[in-house]
């Protein structure tokens, strides 16, 4: 590799990797301010995984289905960019549709993320749309976060477990809540990029007894 290539990678990686991954763990925290039973169930995953708050592993990270779940519905309602882009490569005919070659193709995904034919009550944040019963019937080609096929992104293992390892760390000591400042239904920026127009602002408590004389 030139220099030159390793800059362009390394700039990727910086932007693609950790820019994406703050977005989606704000709009986490702003999902479970605003839904305590969720986060509760959460933290009790948490618990139950993790005694006495020890510090979370490789293993028992990859056990909480219900985080996995909820993390999976906050990229459902908020997937960062709203597009995947592909140059089509050859004059091609898809269900009686004629792109030729040349022709850029944006899939919306944020469109198809809140698609009601797909996603009883689109609006509606139910993380059970991922639970082992209903997974199957999702169509992989309509929940598209981390895109799909062999340019999909290359960081979606590595980008799950670091925003689960977040979220563990600071839900075993602290609760979220809305405080005056938090804007309810928070505001999209750009149909373009899926971020907060506004900065989430949440207020931050101490898990009863966790922090006793801290
Ligand atoms: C919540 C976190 C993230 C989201 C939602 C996300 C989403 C995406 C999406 C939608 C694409 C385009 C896939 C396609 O066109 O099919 C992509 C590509 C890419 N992502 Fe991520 N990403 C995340 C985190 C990361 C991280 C942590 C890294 C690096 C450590 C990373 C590196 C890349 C790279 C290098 C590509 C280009 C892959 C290629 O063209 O072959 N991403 N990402
Ligand atoms: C959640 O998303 C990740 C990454 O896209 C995927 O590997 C995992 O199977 C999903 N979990 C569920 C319960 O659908
Ligand atoms: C959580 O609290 C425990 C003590 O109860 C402390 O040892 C640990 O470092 C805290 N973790 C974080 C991420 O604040």
């Amino acid at each position: 590799m030139s220099d030159l290539d390793l800059v362009a990678q390394s700039i990727i990686f910086i932007f693609g990797g950790y820019e994406t991954t703050s977005t989606t763990l704000s709009f986490l925290m702003y999902i479970l301010a605003t839904h305590p039973d969720i986060q509760q169930k959460v933290q009790e995953e948490i618990d139950a995984t993790l005694p006495n708050k020890v510090h979370p592993t490789y293993d028992a990270l990859t056990q909480m289905e219900y985080l996995d779940m909820v993390l999976n519905e906050t990229l459902r309602l908020y997937p960062v960019s709203a597009r995947i882009e592909r140059m089509c490569k050859k004059d091609v005919e898809v269900n009686g549709v004629f792109i030729p070659k040349g022709t850029l193709v944006m899939v919306p995904r944020s469109v198809l993320h809140r698609d009601s034919a797909l996603w009883p009550e689109p609006e509606e944040f139910r993380p059970e749309r991922f639970s082992k019963k209903n997974k199957d019937s999702i169509n992989p080609y309509m929940y598209v976060p981390f895109g799909i096929g062999p340019r999909n992104c290359i960081g979606m293992r590595f980008a799950m477990m670091n925003m689960k390892l977040a979220v563990v760390r600071v839900l075993q000591n602290f609760s979220f809540k809305p405080c005056k400042e938090t804007q309810i239904p928070v505001e999209i920026d750009s149909p373009r990029m899926i971020e907060p127009r506004r900065p989430i602002v949440l207020k931050v408590e101490l898990r009863d007894g966790t922090l006793s004389g801290a």
